[in-house]
């Protein structure tokens, strides 16, 4: 994992405030700053946005911030349609995608929002997702098989078996799950955390893949996946709506089955 270390006293203060020039219909939203190489602690910043002139989602708001207000905000997106994930953070106290989260769905008041939380930061919004990709690069996750493919088709399944991957393939490994797992918080130096095992699982159900035996030893380790107590966060958290814990569930199940068939 690439090191950002944070300044020795990394108590986050409060920042600079930038009030809305004749708003019409004004929000606050408090924002985590914290550059690198500044030598400075992370600080809060407050920024007034005319509602009236801002699109209606997090992601608006922010991108209205860095453009008309204050430049020096980084944060990152790309699709504004909750496909890429890559403008998770945590938004009022949940973790979800800022182009996916309404404001009116953020309660009165102040709009507070953080990286996702327990990762290192690279600046304001964006956090070093290195270890989190790395390990979904060691679970291997593509079709893994031996037979020869069909030499005029591709490797069908049926419509019964393409079902077993609903609730598995819409994840966009956004992290929400994994940064809001206590789990994970205190071991995912070793735990693999519910969007990897939700990945792994979704190998390992698929009817065409020929290495589920060697993808389940892999698995079966007291950190990659049995530190996972079931504490429900990742479903809770998830802004697509699925259930890794069900998943990871899965997985401990099929183990079981394996030991004592
Ligand atoms: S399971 Fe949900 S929260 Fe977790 S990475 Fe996938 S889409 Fe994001
Ligand atoms: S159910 Fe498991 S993976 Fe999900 S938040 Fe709880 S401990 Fe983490
Ligand atoms: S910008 Fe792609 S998920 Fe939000």
């Amino acid at each position: 994992m690439a090191e950002f270390t944070l300044p020795k006293n990394s108590q986050i203060q409060p920042g600079k405030h930038f009030p809305a020039k004749d708003a019409k219909k004004s929000r606050t939203f408090k924002v985590y700053r914290w550059t690198p190489d500044d030598g400075q602690n992370p600080r809060t910043d407050t920024y007034e946005v005319d509602l009236a002139s801002c699109g209606p989602m997090v992601l608006d708001a922010l991108l209205k911030i860095k453009n008309e207000i204050d430049p020096t905000l980084s944060l990152r997106r790309s699709c504004r349609e909750g496909i890429c994930g890559s403008c998770a953070m945590n938004i009022d106290g949940t973790n979800t995608l800022a182009c996916t989260k309404a404001i009116s769905d953020c309660g009165g008041g102040t709009v507070n929002i953080y990286p996702l939380p327990h990762m290192p930061v690279v600046k304001d919004l964006v956090p070093d997702l290195t270890h989190f990709y790395a390990q979904f690069a060691s679970i291997k996750p593509w079709l893994r098989t031996q037979s020869p493919a069909p030499a005029d088709k591709e490797r069908l399944q049926s419509p019964e078996d393409r079902k077993k991957l609903d609730g598995l393939y819409e994840c966009i490994l956004c992290a929400c799950c994994s940064t809001s797992c206590p789990s994970y918080w205190w071991n995912g130096d070793r735990y693999l955390g519910p969007a990897i095992l939700l990945q792994a699982y979704r190998w390992i159900v698929d009817s065409r893949d020929e290495d589920t035996g060697s993808r389940l030893d892999d698995l079966e380790d007291p950190f990659k996946l049995y530190r996972c107590h079931t504490i429900m966060n990742c479903a809770r958290t998830c802004p697509k709506g699925l259930n890794p814990a069900k998943a990871i569930a899965e997985i401990k199940k099929l183990i079981v089955q394996r030991r004592s068939a």
